[in-house]
């Protein structure tokens, strides 16, 4: 079953040492950045938050364009060509949203870029076919989120997930992060959790989309996942009927 709404998600870590000052480096910025992109860098008051913003929104894209065409596209940065309208400011909170558009060929990816102190969290999305709810719920966590529901290391969280799942995980925060998805995803859908499975199809590690079973059957929903560092994030939607199925009789 094909979701009616396709997700992909990407965080940045602005910690990583790597991040810093790399929008003096002309040589990556022309080879993964469109004109129209170079040219809103130039411009940019933060260039390295401009880069790393437009960087989130492409790699989010890219996982969306995977999805639709079933299979991913050569990554070609500079053919994921991004557009801001609107850019959000919650001093409070330390947080700023951009949203735009991501364009690749005819696909256009609705995306929105938190950034928060030491990271961006892209959330693109786009539809299939008309979707009756397009909430997107996303979450945002920290490998030493203290009480986290992936507090532990990786053997003690690699006994929570099914054969299946634990197929793709290849790390901790490959692990932390299906857990926080699946546990976000069970409240949102009021289902329990020991229902739900992500899970992908075989293929390169790291390079598998995640989809969700529900009953060992896919569901109407969709999950993207993404970790960098010390951070997890990922993208949920689901069917309003999602779980409205009664599970079936194991007696
Ligand atoms: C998708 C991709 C861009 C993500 O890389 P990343 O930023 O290092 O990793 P993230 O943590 O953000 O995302 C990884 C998660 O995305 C998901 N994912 C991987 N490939 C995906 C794809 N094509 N579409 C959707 N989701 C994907 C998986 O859930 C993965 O989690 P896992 O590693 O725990 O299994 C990368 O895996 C990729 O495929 N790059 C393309 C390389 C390429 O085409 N090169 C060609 C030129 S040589």
């Amino acid at each position: 079953m094909k979701p009616d709404v396709v997700l992909g998600n990407d965080v940045v870590d602005l910690e990583e040492p790597r991040s810093a000052g790399k929008a003096a480096d002309r040589r990556f910025v022309a080879r993964v950045l469109a004109k129209v992109e170079r040219e809103g860098l130039d411009r940019a008051d933060d260039p390295d938050l401009e880069l790393w913003s437009l960087w989130a929104a492409k790699e989010a894209a890219f996982k969306v364009v995977s999805k639709l065409r079933g299979t991913p596209p050569v990554f070609e940065h500079d053919a994921f060509v991004t557009s801001w309208n609107r850019t959000t400011s919650r001093s409070s909170m330390e947080t700023e949203v951009r949203a735009g558009i991501v364009r690749h060929g005819e696909v256009r990816v609705d995306v929105s870029v938190l950034h928060r102190a030491g990271v961006l969290h892209a959330v693109g999305h786009t539809h299939r076919a008309p979707a009756a709810d397009v909430a997107v719920q996303v979450g945002l966590g920290r490998l030493d989120d203290a009480g986290a529901p992936w507090a532990a290391g990786l053997d003690e969280l690699l006994r929570r997930f099914t054969p299946r799942e634990a197929d793709a995980i290849h790390s901790l925060a490959s692990a932390a992060v299906r857990l926080g998805a699946r546990r976000a995803l069970a409240a949102r859908a009021g289902v329990e959790e020991h229902r739900l499975q992500i899970v992908s199809r075989p293929g390169t590690t790291g390079r598998r989309p995640p989809f969700v079973l529900l009953d060992g059957r896919e569901a109407p929903a969709d999950v993207s996942l993404s970790h960098a560092g010390a951070w997890i994030g990922w993208a949920l939607w689901s069917h309003p009927d999602f779980g409205l199925a009664p599970p079936p009789d194991t007696g």
